[in-house]
């Protein structure tokens, strides 16, 4: 273990640059100043108030079963057992982002790694990177969920394999991760809900995915999901419901060698399309769309 130190992007003449990293780092607990735990609890009461109604059952049941509480930044070593037991996976401390193979062998071994500082006060709504509220509030309540905590892993085998085959079918693997891990939506009895980590972790998103006309809401559909670009730097244009995580589970069981093959020879879809095939939940307006920027 080393020293645990905080890895930001950098500001270059090309924008924001990630810096990466590969340590695994004892969470630095004691360091954490009052102002972090302060930022930890406005965000964590922030969320908490606005996500029943918005955000999936599972989610929110999760978050009460793994004792997250407002007043500190949770240890990671107190998460650790309840998260062990029900699933099998652990939390390591990182640094900042990781290169993908390090990233794709931890999840593959059911090791989730978090970031362990945490934003500043002035970055309550938005930061151009990861921090520990995102990954611990929004991408660790659902590793206590058997079948998502199974896709986890098996995204990460087929993150190994991915990286191995090329970066073509990096982009096809990636473009799933961000359609279902960080902005997904979920079909519930009672309506559309949220299981994306990088909208349960954003109040002004969490609102935007199921309440605004702009965006549109379509339902999963593997290859479509693995053609279409996104956004990394505004609200998502487009967003895929899955009907449970089963069906996530099911889809994505087959080997993707031949997917990535085939999805080669065709063009991307821009992050806004609406297809004559798609399965429409709802035709976003596209208000307030920016033309260019889609990764
Ligand atoms: N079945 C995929 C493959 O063969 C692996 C995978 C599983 C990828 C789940 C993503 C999610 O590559
Ligand atoms: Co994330």
């Amino acid at each position: 273990m080393e020293t645990a130190r905080r890895t930001e992007s950098q500001l270059t003449e090309k924008g924001y640059v990630p810096v990466y990293t590969t340590a695994i780092v004892e969470q630095p607990w004691d360091s954490y100043t009052d102002a972090d735990h302060a930022v930890w609890a406005q965000l964590f009461e922030r969320q908490k108030a606005i996500l029943p109604g918005l955000a999936s059952d599972e989610f929110i049941a999760a978050l009460g079963a793994m004792e997250m509480t407002a007043d500190r930044i949770p240890k990671f070593a107190d998460l650790n057992p309840i998260l062990h037991a029900a699933t099998g996976w652990e939390l390591i401390g990182v640094e900042g982002l990781l290169p993908e193979l390090e990233f794709f062998q931890h999840l593959a071994n059911r090791r989730f790694p978090v970031t362990w500082w945490i934003r500043r006060e002035d970055q309550l709504d938005y930061l151009a990177e990861p921090d520990l509220f995102h990954d611990l509030f929004g991408h660790v309540p659902l590793l206590m969920n058997p079948v998502f905590a199974d896709y986890m892993a098996a995204y990460g085998r087929g993150g190994v394999k991915a990286h191995g085959i090329g970066s073509d079918a990096l982009v096809n693997l990636t473009r799933l991760y961000w359609y279902t891990v960080e902005f997904g939506l979920i079909q519930q009895k009672d309506g559309l809900r949220i299981y994306g980590s990088g909208i349960v972790s954003s109040k002004g998103e969490s609102i935007h995915c199921l309440q605004s006309d702009a965006p549109n809401r379509i339902g999963f559909d593997l290859e479509r999901i693995m053609r279409t670009r996104y956004r990394i730097d505004t609200y998502q244009k487009t967003y895929f419901v899955i009907d449970s995580f089963q069906q996530l589970m099911d889809a994505t069981g087959p080997d993707f060698a031949p997917i990535y093959t085939k999805l080669a020879a065709m063009d991307a879809i821009p992050a806004g399309d609406v297809l004559d095939t798609d399965k429409v939940f709802h035709r976003g307006t596209g208000e307030g769309w920016l033309n260019d920027g889609d990764v």
